[in-house]
């Protein structure tokens, strides 16, 4: 534990909470926060958990005072300042150039043919299979592909990328500051800066859709390449797991309801709408973290200077003040898109349009390409995890 981790508060309210339980089934420990003690102090992560849906869009839609640009946060500790460690004008200068290429319109014309002959080829590797685990197979490759292709990484540097992944999700996950699991982060920052800085320079001259093209050229308000490098890995970090998990929380909820699958198998355009209510239902990403620099009010609670905030997504997307009977997966449900699993306000998530397409692409294929698909009963498995959240395996009968 360094300086920079928070004291424990005097008085340390609210009801004991273990995060190994969370993992396992999160939402009764969260309803329970949720209606007796909605700002509560959890000792085992020394910071302050929000589960009301309310107090979360208040934290998430008040950058001034809930920030992100704090020398606490250990995504700025590990990549270097870009836009989930900027606020103001300097995040809207980082997100503002980096949006181009995963905005709805170029997701839809170059992102989407990608993304549909990607899914097409890793069924087709099942061939004559009679099961498979969905993780590996699909999920976890067309993550990858996906955004390694938008950031614009040669191939020839694909294989690398679930290595740095790993070091990175160690340190950004390192809240007791150990030491060596820093020194792996920043080795990997590193080592990805070294191999993508070459690249950057040969870009500049091509007409490369890519993020690093398009950020290579962007003229006089160009970003400087460390600017463009620690963009690059905060792009590179929020694409992989998050969509991976989901691609998989989505075929989970997806096959576990066999009533609702018929349903669309019956009728394709229902589909959309079982989706997003999937991502109320099980989101991949369980927290946003902020920090305070003042001391702040919220919900009668005073938080001091230098709380660490975590909006609780989960918890807030099973608000029943919002959501009535919310634990129940119904895909009929009018107000689902109002969940908060990509975010809320100035942070709100810049892949949300190319993961949604590339969870519509997935669930579309498979389920349109296997009409027999379906989990497999020797080998059940179910989402576990507190900050990401997913089944560590998915295995299914295809034929
Ligand atoms: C279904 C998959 C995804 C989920 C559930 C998800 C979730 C989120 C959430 C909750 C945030 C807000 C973080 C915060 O406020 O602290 C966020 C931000 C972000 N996401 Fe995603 N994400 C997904 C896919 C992606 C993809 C595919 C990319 C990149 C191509 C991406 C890049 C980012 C970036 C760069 C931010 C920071 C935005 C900012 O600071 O303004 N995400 N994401």
């Amino acid at each position: 534990m360094t300086e920079l981790a928070m004291k424990e508060p005097a008085m340390t309210p609210g009801p004991h909470v273990r995060l190994s339980d969370l993992a396992i089934d999160p939402y009764p420990i969260l309803a329970r926060l949720r209606e007796t003690t909605p700002v509560a102090w959890v000792a085992e992560t020394r910071m302050w958990f929000v589960t009301r849906r309310a107090d979360v869009l208040s934290v998430l839609r008040d950058p001034e005072t809930y920030r992100t640009d704090s020398p606490r946060s250990t995504i700025r500790d590990t990549f270097g300042t870009q836009m989930l460690s900027a606020e103001g004008d300097l995040h809207r200068r980082y997100k503002s150039q980096c949006n181009p290429p995963f905005n709805m319109r170029s997701v839809q014309s170059h992102a989407m043919p990608l993304i549909t002959a990607h899914t097409d080829a890793l069924i087709d590797a099942f061939g004559n299979q009679r099961s498979a685990d969905l993780r590996p197979a699909i999920a976890s490759q067309l993550a990858v592909f996906t955004v390694a292709s938008m950031l614009g990484i040669p191939p020839h540097l694909h294989a690398r990328i679930l290595d740095w992944y790993a070091s990175f999700a160690a340190a950004l996950a390192n809240f007791t500051w150990d030491e060596q699991v820093r020194a792996r982060g920043h080795a990997s920052a590193r080592e990805f800066q070294d191999a993508i800085t070459p690249v950057l320079h040969d870009l500049h001259h091509a007409a490369d859709p890519s993020l690093l093209g398009a950020l290579s050229r962007a003229g006089p308000a160009r970003l400087t390449d460390p600017e463009i490098i620690s963009n690059a890995l905060i792009v590179l970090f929020g694409g992989i797991e998050t969509t991976e998990s989901t691609i998989l929380n989505v075929m989970w909820t997806l096959l576990s309801h066999p009533a609702a699958l018929a349903a669309i198998r019956g009728n394709w355009s229902l589909l959309p709408a079982a989706i997003e209510e999937a991502m109320r239902w099980e989101p991949a990403v369980q927290s946003c973290t902020r920090h305070l620099e003042q001391p702040a009010t919220l919900h009668g609670t005073t938080l001091p200077a230098g709380a660490t905030v975590q909006c609780m997504l989960g918890a807030a997307n099973r608000d029943p003040a919002h959501f009535p009977d919310p634990d129940r997966y119904d895909m009929t449900r009018a107000n689902a898109g109002d969940h908060l699993s990509f975010g809320a306000g100035k942070h709100f998530c810049l892949g949300a349009a190319l993961a949604g397409a590339e969870v519509q692409v997935a669930a579309t294929r498979l389920l349109q390409r296997c009409p027999a698909l379906r989990l497999d009963p020797d080998r059940p498995s179910a989402p576990r995890g507190f900050e990401f959240r997913a089944p560590p395996t998915l295995h299914v009968l295809v034929a």
